[in-house]
């Protein structure tokens, strides 16, 4: 098996991130994980070396390159969320999570493509969410960044198979991460109720949901694969959704979008 040795991880600072981190400390993995201020935290993984970086800024960007070029593994897994009506979030909002979810990812990952087609190796893994096949109401700004960033990763790897690097997808549906929001809905708005409703039924649906780990096993399939797959949907529930989905009609998937973002009509 040829397992990766030197493995940078974005947005280790807390949640899924972290927990990948650890764990793959623990199997004695060179880890390198990133933070926008690892100066300020305080909780740091003994075994990870912290490098500073802001997806949302290309100078950041060249910088943790530059101190970090040569890896075997990219864990792009830093993203941030955002949750309101489409018609309420401005297009500089819609722009925001773009520049941190697609266009940073994208940059940082073209500069370790070359390094890892010139060596003939190689794993890149992106993470995205299974909330946008669903297109989750309410999640339009955050779901269509990260289905961008599954076109490109499925894109990506063909482009890549022929040079030995493997580029995968993992999508987790909802993982109890204390994951960081960005909830856009001004007061007076038609859609407050609808969409303060579907604000906490996600708050509900975070906290019934499994922990990090479940995405760790993935992370772990991939790296211990041969030959990835494509795309991998991380936890048990996801997958039954997105087998199920298969089957049903446009209108049964529409409702049960709705109903699991707690919405009735
Ligand atoms: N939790 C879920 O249910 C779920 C479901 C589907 C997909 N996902 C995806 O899984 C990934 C991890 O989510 P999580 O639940 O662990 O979220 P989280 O707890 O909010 O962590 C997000 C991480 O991203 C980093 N980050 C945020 N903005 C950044 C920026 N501009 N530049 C660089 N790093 C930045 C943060 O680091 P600093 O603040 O230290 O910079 C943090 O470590 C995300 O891509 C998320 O979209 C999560």
């Amino acid at each position: 098996m040829n397992t990766p040795k030197r493995v940078l991880i974005t947005g280790v600072s807390k949640g899924i991130g972290k927990a990948i981190a650890l764990d793959l400390v623990q199997q004695g993995f060179e880890v390198y994980g990133t933070s926008r201020r690892p100066d300020l935290l305080t909780n740091k993984i003994g075994g990870v070396t912290y490098i500073q970086l802001d997806l949302s800024d290309e100078s950041s960007i060249e910088r943790c390159f530059h101190e970090l070029s040569d890896i075997d593994m990219l864990i792009n897994n830093a993203g941030q969320s955002q949750m309101g009506p489409a018609e309420e979030i401005s297009n500089n909002k819609v722009r925001e999570i773009f520049e941190v979810n697609f266009f940073g990812t994208l940059s940082l990952t073209k500069k370790y493509l070359s390094v890892m087609r010139t060596k003939r190796s190689g794993k890149v893994i992106n993470i995205g969410t299974l909330s946008g096949t669903f297109a989750m109401p309410f999640q339009s700004t955050y779901g269509s960044s990260k289905i961008a960033l599954r076109i490109w990763t499925l894109c990506l790897r063909k482009e890549m198979r022929p040079f030995g690097v493997h580029v995968s997808t993992i999508e987790p549906f909802y993982i109890n991460s204390g994951i960081q929001l960005e909830y856009i809905c001004p007061d007076g708005s038609d859609y407050k109720a609808i969409s303060d409703g579907v604000y906490d039924q996600r708050s509900k649906n975070l906290s019934k949901a499994v922990p990090p780990n479940q995405l760790v096993a993935t992370v772990n399939k991939i790296i211990r694969a041969k030959d990835p797959k494509g795309m991998y949907i991380s936890e048990r529930k996801g997958r039954l959704f997105n087998f199920i989905g298969r089957f049903l009609s446009g209108t049964t998937i529409e409702k049960i979008a709705c109903k699991t973002a707690g919405i009735t009509y």
